[in-house]
């Protein structure tokens, strides 16, 4: 039965520059994920998976897993781990981050049939890079959430200059407001969402 088995969720770090603010926020979902009962987590820094720029002969949907490079290989079995994801996302120039971009092209079916969910930053938010992340996500066959974690600016510069682990309580603002609690809805929407299409995976179609 699927329900007895963890939901594996994968937080993926979109940013990789010298003095990014985006492993704050990183960490800190991560450590909310893992308080999640029946879930396992897991921090992706696209750090520690460097890829050439996208580089095979063939799209990766027909490629079936035979990737060119060690480096893409290593990361393709780590998402085919995942039942479901959270990308942590800067906006740059209204659109999210290219290294999170070479990650998402450079495989395929490894993230079909999965939810995502999105976590972004900014001065409006984040909220044109998690529009542009969702059509993304529908074009590799996953299942974008409605919910979303847009850390406001205040947040941003309350959180900017602490180290890791943030104090957690620096997100509070975010289970608050008319909206209520938007961190539990978030899960609420994912957790879910992901054992139903971990069971249609493990099922076979
Ligand atoms: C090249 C560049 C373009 C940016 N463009 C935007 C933008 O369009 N919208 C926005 O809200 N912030 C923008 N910013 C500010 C970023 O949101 C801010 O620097 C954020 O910390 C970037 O994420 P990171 O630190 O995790 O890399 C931009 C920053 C850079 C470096």
């Amino acid at each position: 039965m699927s329900d007895s088995r963890p939901i594996d969720i994968k937080i993926i770090l979109g940013s990789t520059r010298r003095n990014r603010f985006g492993d704050k926020p990183a960490n800190w979902i991560y450590e909310e994920t893992k308080k999640k009962p029946g879930v396992v987590a897991e921090l992706l820094d696209l750090r520690d998976y460097p890829m050439p720029f996208f580089d095979e002969p063939m799209g990766p949907a027909m490629l079936n897993g035979n990737y060119s490079h060690e480096s893409v290989k290593t990361w393709a079995a780590k998402i085919k781990e995942g039942d479901a994801f959270i990308m942590v996302t800067p906006e740059y120039n209204h659109g999210y981050s290219a290294v999170l971009k070479n990650a998402i092209d450079s495989i395929f079916p490894e993230w079909n049939d999965k939810p995502v969910g999105f976590l972004s930053y900014g001065s409006a938010m984040g909220a044109r890079s998690i529009e542009q992340l969702r059509q993304v996500a529908v074009e590799l066959r996953m299942v974008p959430i409605q919910s979303a974690l847009h850390l406001p600016i205040g947040m941003y510069l309350a959180v900017m200059n602490e180290k890791i682990p943030v104090n957690p309580d620096l997100f509070n603002p975010l289970r608050q407001g008319m909206m209520g609690d938007r961190i539990e809805s978030f899960f609420n929407e994912l957790i879910p969402m992901a054992r139903t299409l971990q069971a249609m995976r493990l099922g076979g179609k």
